[in-house]
C-alpha cells in the first residue's frame, strides 16, 4: 500500500497447519471447557480468555459459505497483521495487546430512527453467534483461510434501524493516539473508516466477527468487533469498530481519502484488474512458499455477483 513496509511475500514462512490439528484442538477446549491456557498455547491466545465473553466461545459452524482448507495457523494469523494504527509493519501485535476493549460502546448515528448507543456486551446478549470460514484476500496479495465467529452483518443493520433514504453504512475504528500511537501521525486520515453499501452490509456474506479460533478476537486483529466482508479486499474489513453511521453519501474510505486511484470503495477482488502498481493474478497463502491463482469475489461470486449488475459503470474492482 502507500507506506513502506515488509511485503507478505518477503517473509519466509512455513506450511500452514493442516485443519485437523485446529479442529481437534477447539474440540478438546469445548469438551474440557478449558482457555487457552490451560492448553500451553502463546500468550496473545491466553490474555484473550480474560475477555468477559469468553464463555460465548466456540460457537457452532455454519458452512453454507464452504469449508475451504488448509485453514491458517492460528499463531501465524495473530502475530502477522495489518493494523497500521500501531504501526506501519506486520510485526505489531505485541504493541496491540494494549489495546483495552472494556468498556467498549458502538455508538449508531445518522439515517436511522433513533440514534443510540450499544455496549458490545449488550449486542453480543442479542445476535446468536456462528463460525464461518472464509478466505481473506489482502490488496497486497497474501491471503489466509481463517475461522471467525461472529453474526450477519444483516443482524446488525436490522438492530440500527436505517431509515429509507440510507444507502450506505459508513464505519470507524477507535480513535486513540495514547495507545494506537500511529494516529498522532496526522499525515493521515485518522480515524480509519470504511463504509458498504447497504445491499452490500445486507448480503448473507458480510459478517461482524467478534471471535477467530473459537476464542474472543485477538486485539492484533480487530478486537473486540470488527468487519470481514470476504470478496473485497482485506482493507474493507476494518477493526475494532466504535461508530456506524448510516448515509445516503458515499463514505470516503481511509485509504480512499489517501491515495483513490489505488483504493477505491469497491474494492472486489478480481484477478484480471492489476493494482496500479502490480499484478492481482495470484496470491500467497499465509505460511505457504506457493503462490496460488486469485478468483474473482475471491471465490464468492455465487453470493456477491448479483450486487454489481447494475453498477457496471462503477470502478467495481479496486
Ligand atoms: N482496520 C483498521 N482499523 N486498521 C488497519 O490498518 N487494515 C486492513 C484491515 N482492517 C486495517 C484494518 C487490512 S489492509 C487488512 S489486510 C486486514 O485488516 C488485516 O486483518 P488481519 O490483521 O486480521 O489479518
Amino acid at each position: 500500500m502507500l507506506i513502506k513496509r515488509t511485503r507478505g511475500w518477503e517473509i519466509g514462512e512455513n506450511k500452514a497447519t493442516p485443519e485437523g490439528i485446529y479442529l481437534k484442538r477447539r474440540e478438546l477446549v469445548a469438551a474440557m471447557g478449558l482457555g487457552a491456557l490451560a492448553l500451553g498455547l502463546p500468550s496473545v491466545a491466553a490474555a484473550d480468555t480474560k475477555d468477559p465473553s469468553a464463555s460465548l466461545y466456540p460457537a457452532k459452524r455454519n458452512d453454507r459459505y464452504g469449508a475451504p482448507k488448509p485453514i491458517a495457523e492460528e499463531r501465524r494469523v495473530t502475530t502477522y497483521n495489518n493494523f497500521y494504527e500501531f504501526g506501519f509493519d506486520k510485526s505489531i501485535w505485541r504493541d496491540a495487546q494494549k489495546l483495552e476493549v472494556r468498556p467498549w460502546t458502538i455508538k449508531v448515528s445518522g439515517m436511522v430512527e433513533k440514534p443510540f448507543e450499544i455496549a458490545i456486551d449488550d449486542l453480543l446478549a442479542r445476535v446468536p453467534l456462528e463460525e464461518r470460514v472464509y478466505r481473506h484476500r489482502c490488496v497486497e496479495t497474501w491471503s489466509m483461510i481463517v475461522p471467525w465467529t461472529g453474526f450477519p452483518m444483516r443482524s446488525l443493520v436490522e438492530i440500527c434501524k436505517p431509515t429509507g433514504g440510507a444507502k450506505y453504512v459508513a464505519m470507524k475504528t477507535l480513535s486513540k493516539p495514547s495507545v494506537m500511537h500511529e494516529e498522532r501521525d496526522l499525515a493521515y486520515p485518522w480515524p480509519y473508516t470504511e463504509g458498504l453499501a447497504i445491499d452490500e452490509a445486507t448480503n448473507e456474506l458480510a459478517f461482524i466477527a467478534t471471535g477467530l479460533y473459537g476464542k474472543p478476537m485477538p486485539k492484533p486483529n480487530g478486537a473486540p468487533i470488527r468487519l470481514v466482508t470476504p470478496w473485497k479486499y482485506g482493507f474493507k474489513s476494518i477493526k475494532s469498530i466504535v461508530s456506524l453511521e448510516f448515509t445516503d453519501k458515499r463514505p470516503v474510505s481511509f485509504w480512499e481519502a489517501l491515495q483513490a486511484s489505488e483504493y477505491g470503495f469497491w474494492a472486489n477482488v478480481n484477478p484480471q484488474v492489476p493494482h496500479p502498481r502490480w499484478s492481482q493474478a495470484t496470491e500467497k497463502p499465509l505460511g505457504s512458499d506457493e503462490r496460488i491463482p486469485t478468483q474473482l469475489y475471491n471465490g464468492y461470486g455465487e453470493f456477491v455477483a448479483s450486487l454489481y449488475t447494475d453498477r457496471k459503470a462503477e470502478k467495481l474492482y479496486m
